[in-house]
């Protein structure tokens, strides 16, 4: 069972078929598995798209990867039957609540970078029902805002497109660059608690819609690095705020 997102596949029905049923329903386009604008987004350098089977190359590379892995269950790496056994519950996830996780490609290149998105904290129960935002990137993209400006965007997605009320995030309490994030997205430490099966120390940080519409998305800056291109240079062509789908 792969942490944070231990379970992906038995989210909570009352989040996804009482709460949200027409909102969730209406962003797939079943049964072709194509998917409308909604879910297919781009920001200034990143493309998101739910995650797919071409992605499993890329998954195995994050989950192989040791200092990725640190805070992640209880730290292993996961082989490739295991990473294509998430991305099934990935994949399921979407098609049961029409929201999930997005595949992340430098619009540039095309290359993967890594996922960020939504998905069903199952593996803590004491914060049941909920839905959590997460991301994990490719070693080689830290450090850039990557995950900020993916999070950013999939806050979008979660509070205009799905309609959910709040989301939570979840780390390891010595995640510190996770934290960094949440601070940045401006989400606030709820509690701190221990995850039953894997015994790990976490913090559980939460925002609201209200606090989401009254903030200015991104605490942070996220304008000091390359947009689009090849280039990974800072450069100042994007703020937080501006759109994220209009192609430019
Ligand atoms: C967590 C992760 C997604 C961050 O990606 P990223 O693109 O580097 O993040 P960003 O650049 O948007 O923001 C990171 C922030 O944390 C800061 N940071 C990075 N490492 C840090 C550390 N060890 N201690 C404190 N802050 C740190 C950065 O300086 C930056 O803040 P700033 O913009 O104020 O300078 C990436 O490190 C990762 O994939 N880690 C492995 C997987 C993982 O742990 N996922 C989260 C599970 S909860």
């Amino acid at each position: 069972m792969e942490w944070p997102f231990a379970d992906i596949g038995s989210a909570d029905q009352r989040i996804s078929r009482g709460k949200f049923p027409l909102t969730a329903r209406r962003l797939l386009l079943p049964p072709s598995g194509r998917y409308r604008d909604e879910v297919n987004r781009e920001t200034a350098r990143l493309s998101l798209r739910p995650v797919e089977v071409d992605d499993l190359d890329g998954l195995c590379r994050l989950n192989a990867d040791p200092q990725v892995m640190r805070f992640i269950l209880d730290g292993s790496t996961l082989g490739r039957e295991q990473t294509a056994d998430r991305l099934a519950a990935m994949r399921e996830h979407w098609r049961e609540h029409g929201y999930g996780i997005f595949a992340l490609r430098w619009r540039g290149t095309g290359e993967f970078v890594g996922w960020a998105g939504l998905a069903t904290p199952a593996f803590l129960p004491e914060v049941m029902p909920a839905v959590e935002i997460g991301w994990r990137l490719l070693q080689q993209w830290w450090g850039m805002g990557i995950a900020t400006e993916a999070a950013v965007d999939v806050l979008r997605f979660a509070f205009d497109d799905v309609g959910l009320d709040q989301l939570l995030s979840i780390r390891h309490v010595d995640n510190d660059a996770s934290g960094r994030v949440m601070d940045k997205l401006g989400f606030q430490t709820d509690l701190r608690t221990t995850v039953p099966v894997y015994e790990q120390p976490v913090s559980v940080s939460r925002l609201a819609v209200e606090q989401y519409r009254a903030g200015p998305h991104c605490r942070g800056r996220l304008d000091r690095w390359p947009t689009f291109g090849t280039s990974r240079t800072p450069t100042s062509r994007w703020t937080p705020g501006s759109p994220s789908r209009d192609g430019h």
